[in-house]
């Protein structure tokens, strides 16, 4: 396959002066330079369907798709005609409008956890919300997150409990305890050393790896044997793993969850949703001290709550989630045979649901490399792909899968020569880097 010509001289200068103006110069850590290699675009002017266009008219095959919220496609006809009806009749009042009711209606009918629902503006508010209402119901302080969960919420209790903890108060990072997943006996000691302590587990119920038998309903009984909730961190797999959540599949129902991403094709909607025993205290309607749920200017925004309705009907009408099983499933199958044929197998691991795969890169020496995903990228992008991860979505069709395979066949065969003469001869900048770290 050519490679492409890329010109980013813009993407360059506007880079320039977002990184003078905006800390890390965007709005999300994974969206930063330190994440991507040196050819990838640095700001985009536009997206359609599968791809995006930087500012210098470079068009992109998009397979990350905005950090997985854009599941139908970018500018997706049915769902910016939602949200545009209701642009041009007002987007919020000083009394919630009909869209609130009409989308927790359409979100308790689909979700197994859902008797109450509460809307936000993104993921971590959900999740976060979630956490203060085990500690409310309960009246305890410890949380317990899962150690392989890499993000849950940009919230003090969850980024205290990570290496990037400078500002949160140690009083703070010492109330969240982490277990192992699919380690109940990890939960078990947990619960021996915090006796009556522990308010809530909280964690994604399903991400790259399958829960072993018996473990998310092992841990449901081991928290209500003790008094403490589960939550599951839906933000992710959420309308990705099965339009009810990846409870359904799971076959566990939890106390509360929490969804985001993926519900508005990335508008910005959250929900934590949950049984009304919890819920409720939220709310009106009982008579025990009140608890300051989640309460947001924005929360009600019209247009998002109705992009957020279309986005779910079409998920439905079209099929969305099996196909999102399929295109990962060939994306997976195309990197193993293409890997293989480049004498690369031992450099790719492949992991991963179809609906969320999973790829990472190894040097020479089999270990875990970030030159060697560094390399890969930046031959995907000299091949006009974008791949930071892989998060299918209905706009990936089999001609932009054949593309991307076809890529993965030339950026396996460099990574295989870059393990031979050394990555510094093909790596034009620098290598990416951990979001969380301790030192730029
Ligand atoms: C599993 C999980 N939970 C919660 C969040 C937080 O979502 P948001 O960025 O919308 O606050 C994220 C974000 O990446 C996530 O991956």
């Amino acid at each position: 396959m050519e490679t492409k010509n890329i010109k980013l001289d813009k993407n360059i200068e506007m880079a320039k002066k977002a990184q003078a103006l905006i800390p890390g110069g965007a709005h999300t850590y994974s969206k930063g330079d330190d994440q991507f290699p040196a050819n990838a675009p640095r700001i985009i002017d536009r997206g359609e369907g599968a791809h995006i266009y930087d500012v210098d008219g470079n068009k992109w095959l998009d397979l990350g798709m905005s950090l997985g919220t854009v599941i139908l496609g970018h500018a997706y006809g049915p769902v910016i005609e939602a949200a545009q009806k209701e642009l041009s009749r007002g987007c919020n009042f000083v009394r919630p409008s009909y869209l609130e009711g009409e989308l927790a209606e359409l979100m308790n009918s689909i979700i197994p956890s859902a008797e109450m629902v509460k809307f936000g503006k993104n993921g971590s508010d959900a999740v976060t919300a979630a956490v203060k209402l085990a500690r409310a119901y309960t009246g305890r302080d410890y949380v317990v997150r899962c150690a392989s969960d890499p993000f849950n919420s940009i919230h003090d209790w969850f980024i205290g409990s990570t290496v990037m903890n400078r500002g949160v108060p140690e009083a703070i990072s010492n109330l969240t305890l982490k277990f192992e997943y699919n380690n109940l006996d990890s939960a078990k000691a947990l619960f021996d050393q915090y006796p009556g302590k522990i308010a809530c587990f909280i964690f994604e119920p399903i991400a790259a790896t399958e829960p072993a038998p018996g473990f998310l309903q092992g841990l449901k009984d081991l928290c209500e044997k003790n008094g403490s909730l589960l939550i599951f961190d839906e933000v992710v797999s959420g309308f990705r793993f099965h339009i009810g959540g990846a409870q359904v599949i799971a076959g566990v129902t939890p106390h509360l969850s929490a969804f985001g991403k993926a519900m508005a094709n990335g508008f910005s909607v959250s929900a934590l949703v949950g049984q009304k025993e919890f819920m409720k205290l939220g709310g009106l309607g009982h008579d025990q001290e009140r608890v300051f749920l989640l309460s947001t200017t924005h929360g009600g925004e019209t247009h998002s709550l109705a992009a957020s309705i279309a986005t779910i009907k079409e998920i439905q009408n079209k099929n969305a989630i099996e196909h999102f099983y399929t295109t990962g499933r060939l994306l997976q199958e195309g990197m193993r045979k293409a890997a293989q044929d480049s004498g690369a197998a031992h450099l790719v691991d492949i992991i991963g649901y179809g609906c969320k795969p999973g790829f990472s890169f190894r040097n020479g020496q089999g270990e875990i490399s970030a030159p060697a995903r560094t390399l890969f990228m930046q031959e995907l992008c000299a091949r006009g792909i974008l791949m930071p991860y892989v998060v299918p979505s209905l706009a990936h069709q089999q001609e932009h899968l054949n593309y991307a395979v076809e890529a993965f066949k030339d950026a396996c065969g460099v990574l295989k020569k870059a393990t031979e003469e050394g990555f510094e001869k093909y790596l034009i900048g620098d290598a990416v880097k951990p979001v969380f770290r301790k030192f730029n």
